[in-house]
């Protein structure tokens, strides 16, 4: 990430910490200050500073709104690691692991409510916009994880479901992100949808490259385990375009997925990959997508110094390795 970006990241972890939390019930609130304080890259909350700046306002203002927006998204990680069943999260135990499921639970209830609570840090006239941007892409993203878990058990998904699926599981909170930060900034509905186009073509080539990471990353740099998805029989961008390829031939994919042994099942899965050139495949449709990305950041009336950044924003995002 540039410089620029990474000042603005240190802001955000700055303004993160400084949340201030009751001590008690200490089963409440320290899952929460831990899951904030992992790190991770905080791609929401800076784009919503600079969807704030895009339209000429200094991002500060939008402060309090990129701050809701990382909450409930650690919010969403929290419970997402208890559906996918994952023990490492940003290199570290993950919460319901750490304490457990009923504890993950909680907290997470507890983030959505104070996402809530940093959201409405703004002018009265602003309220009802920014309650209603937020509160459509935070059902969205339910919608989109419960997809995700329903695809788990079809062994036939179309890749045009599937990308419904990660646009709404993950996909609309970017644009949600950035709408947020140009509410701040008054930006007009055409404005709006403009951000909104854009950070989901963004959104859909950055969850591909989650799924990709997720089966051909190093743990290390990724954070998480490599092979959770194939684990859990998740239906993901590589999975479908490997049955797509198979043709008549799926049913050896389909046994590989059904091997109890899950090492065995990771193994088989990637070496179908890897025999199909699924990796190949996959780095052609990210760079499709963050393409698409760029074409309509181009069409946006806004700072071009901005808009220079947030190039710079989607090109580490498809490069990234964690
Ligand atoms: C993880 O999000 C969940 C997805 C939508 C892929 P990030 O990859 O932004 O996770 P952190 O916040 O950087 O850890
Ligand atoms: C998660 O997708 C999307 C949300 C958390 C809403 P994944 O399940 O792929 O995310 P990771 O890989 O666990 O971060
Ligand atoms: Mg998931
Ligand atoms: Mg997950
Ligand atoms: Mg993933």
């Amino acid at each position: 990430m540039d410089s620029y970006l990474n000042r603005m990241r240190e802001e955000v972890e700055a303004e993160l910490s400084a949340i201030r939390l009751p001590a008690d019930p200490a089963n409440l609130y320290e899952p929460i200050r831990y899951m904030l304080s992992l790190g991770g890259k905080r791609i929401r909350p800076i784009l919503t500073l600079i969807g704030c700046q895009l339209f000429g306002k200094p991002y500060s203002e939008a402060m309090h709104q990129a701050l809701a927006v990382e909450v409930f998204h650690n919010f969403t990680l929290v419970h997402d690691d208890v559906m996918d069943s994952a023990d490492v999260r940003r290199n570290l135990p993950t919460v319901h692991k750490k304490w457990d499921v009923n504890i993950a639970l909680l907290s997470g209830d507890g983030m959505i409510v104070i996402a809530y609570q940093l959201l409405f840090n703004a002018p009265n006239e602003k309220l009802r916009k920014l309650s209603d941007v937020f509160s459509k892409i935070a059902l969205q993203v339910c919608e989109g994880q419960q997809f995700d878990m329903d695809y788990a058990a079809y062994p036939q998904v179309s890749i045009s479901d599937y990308l419904e699926m990660i646009r709404l599981k993950t996909a609309v909170l970017l644009g949600g992100a950035m709408q947020l930060g140009a509410i701040m900034a008054d930006a007009n509905e055409k404005q709006l949808g403009q951000v909104q186009q854009f950070a989901e073509s963004m959104g859909l080539a950055f969850q591909i490259k989650d799924d990709y990471l997720d089966s051909f990353g190093d743990q290390d740099a990724f954070g998480k385990e490599i092979g959770g998805d194939i684990r859990e029989g998740k239906r993901t961008w590589l999975t479908l375009k490997a049955f797509e390829l198979l043709g008549d031939d799926k049913q050896q994919l389909l046994d590989a997925y059904s091997n109890a042994d899950i090492n065995q099942r990771i193994a088989e899965v990637l070496s179908i990959y890897d025999k199909l050139g699924i990796k190949e495949y996959a780095e052609r449709e990210i760079s499709k997508y963050s393409d698409l990305a760029l074409s309509t950041l181009a069409e946006i009336e806004g700072d071009e110094a901005v808009k220079d950044k947030l190039v710079d924003l989607v090109k580490s995002l498809i490069d990234r390795q964690n």
